[in-house]
């Protein structure tokens, strides 16, 4: 099965948004990445409900919100109201996570819960069987464009173990540095959404290049 291709949109030409999502749009592309931060849990500012209200209008495919924010859990309405499909909060900002990711449940949304580099995959343990899915932080966020962090290929196996020890159905979402090289191992190792921002958006022909990664090897 080839694997779910989320976009993400850190890398485009924020002049020119409705032209990316248009492209995107006619893409073999499944889903939209959109990354959030607040300057707090990462050093980056990106957007907010405004614009994600206004990406709505043009997407015709799901938008995957990663919140890289505190506190998350003050937000989760906006979110949906705004148009968001999937949500994913990390483990390090929430204090209540199980509350948290069944408030996005609630809601209707996919719930995805985030761990950074440094986070032992063993955490999840307890949260496995309530989240759809995992998002494995491949370079430490706040940033698109980072070199891939080569240990997360051991994290997504694990990640994946966890899962079956569990009988989860969550899914495995990989984000930073994803390119046409580590994509079909990343897949290989266990990994059913691949977020791709600079690889393609900064692709001479991204559309091209949305079609390569969906390819396993
Ligand atoms: C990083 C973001 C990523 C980022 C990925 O903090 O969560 O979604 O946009 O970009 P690339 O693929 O360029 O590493
Ligand atoms: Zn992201």
């Amino acid at each position: 099965m080839s694997p779910i291709i989320a976009p993400s949109l850190l890398s485009a030409d924020f002049a020119n948004l409705e032209k990316e999502i248009k492209m995107i749009n006619k893409s073999k592309a499944d889903w939209i990445h959109l990354d959030i931060m607040d300057g707090h849990f990462v050093p980056n500012i990106t957007f907010g409900m405004p614009v994600i209200r206004a990406i709505k209008k043009i997407a015709q495919k799901p938008l995957d919100v990663h919140l890289m924010i505190e506190k998350p859990e003050r937000y989760i309405a906006d979110f949906k109201r705004a148009g968001a499909d999937c949500l994913s909060v990390h483990w390090e900002a929430c204090t209540h996570l199980h509350r948290t990711i069944h408030q996005i449940k609630e809601l209707d949304m996919l719930a995805g819960v985030a761990i950074n580099p440094h986070t032992p995959v063993s955490f999840l343990e307890d949260i496995i069987n309530d989240v759809d899915f995992v998002v494995v932080m491949s370079v430490n966020p706040g940033f698109g464009g980072q070199r891939f962090i080569s240990n997360s290929i051991k994290r997504v196996k694990e990640v994946r173990k966890l899962i079956e020890k569990h009988k989860s159905d969550a899914m495995v979402e990989i984000d930073g540095g994803v390119d046409l090289e580590n994509a079909p191992i990343l897949v290989d190792a266990g990994v059913d959404i691949l977020v791709a921002g600079n690889t393609v958006f900064g692709a001479e022909n991204p559309l091209e290049t949305i079609k390569k990664l969906r390819i396993k090897n």
